[in-house]
């Protein structure tokens, strides 16, 4: 299977631009799964709830989204894109799973990162893994990284990739991908996006890097930091099969859950 990533650097409200820049990457792309950041169509720095709903698109309604869709259609892949997720007065931070057909699955971040708190709804919809061509993939978007649950939630849920658009500030999150991918035994693509978001309100830059990562814990590849990144590799799913550690050490039926006291 041909999985990857595309790192680039959203402009903040320029939601048919971006949208243009990212069909313009990925027509003619040879590959089966292409992660794209969070917030890929709108940029991420809200300067409060009013904004994030006047840049969110419904995904029912939406040009841009079924601009995307066409680009799947077309170029017969799946993609898995951020976006800001209009529903009703409400705005989450969603990421979509959409292939030839259409949209498949709609996953809306649970952890929101910092002043995201002022500006989204927390996301209220289970995780779920859905099976591609075979293929079981799982959605957490960015800041879902610091709580392990979700990884493990997804991996315990039979998914073999996990699929994770960011938009990340702080430093952690490469390393600590890592160790999610060893202890649950999956693939993680995580698609960052780079270059600032500089506001009236203030400015944010994230970090690039994005990467995959193998069910080993092994970095197969991590993009530069501040460059525009379109990275394609060959995986096998089903390396992430094997829970085994060590001969005696399944990761997943070793748990003790009867002593954690969550
Ligand atoms: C983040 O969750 N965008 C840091």
């Amino acid at each position: 299977m041909k999985v990857g990533f595309y790192q680039f650097r959203p402009q903040f409200g320029k939601i048919a631009a971006n949208t243009k820049k990212i069909i313009k990457t990925l027509d003619k792309i040879d590959a089966d799964l292409i992660v794209l950041p969070e917030l890929a169509l709108s940029g991420y720095y809200f300067k409060d709830d009013k904004e994030a709903l006047s840049l969110a698109e419904d995904p029912n309604h939406s040009t841009n989204i079924d601009s995307i869709i066409n680009l799947c259609r077309d170029n017969r892949i799946h993609i898995v894109i951020g976006f800001a997720e209009k529903a009703k007065d409400k705005c989450f931070n969603s990421s979509a799973l959409i292939g030839p057909q259409g949209i498949i699955h709609i996953y809306r971040k649970l952890h929101l990162f910092n002043e995201e708190k002022f500006c989204m709804s927390p996301g209220d919809v289970p995780l779920k893994v859905n099976e591609v061509n075979g293929v079981k993939l799982g959605m957490m978007v960015c800041f879902d990284w610091a709580f392990p649950e979700v990884t493990r939630t997804l991996a315990m849920n039979d998914a073999e990739i996990i699929c994770h658009p960011s938009n990340l500030v702080l430093n952690f999150c490469q390393q600590t991908m890592l160790a999610r991918c060893l202890e649950n035994r999956v693939f993680a693509i995580t698609a960052n996006r780079f270059g600032s978001d500089n506001r009236p309100h203030g400015s944010l830059r994230f970090t690039g890097k994005s990467q995959i990562v193998s069910p080993k814990g092994e970095l197969i590849f991590r993009a530069a930091s501040q460059r525009e990144a379109c990275y394609i590799t060959e995986i096998n799913p089903t390396e992430s099969h094997d829970k085994f550690i060590t001969k005696h050490n399944n990761l997943f039926s070793d748990r003790r859950p009867n002593f954690y006291e969550l």
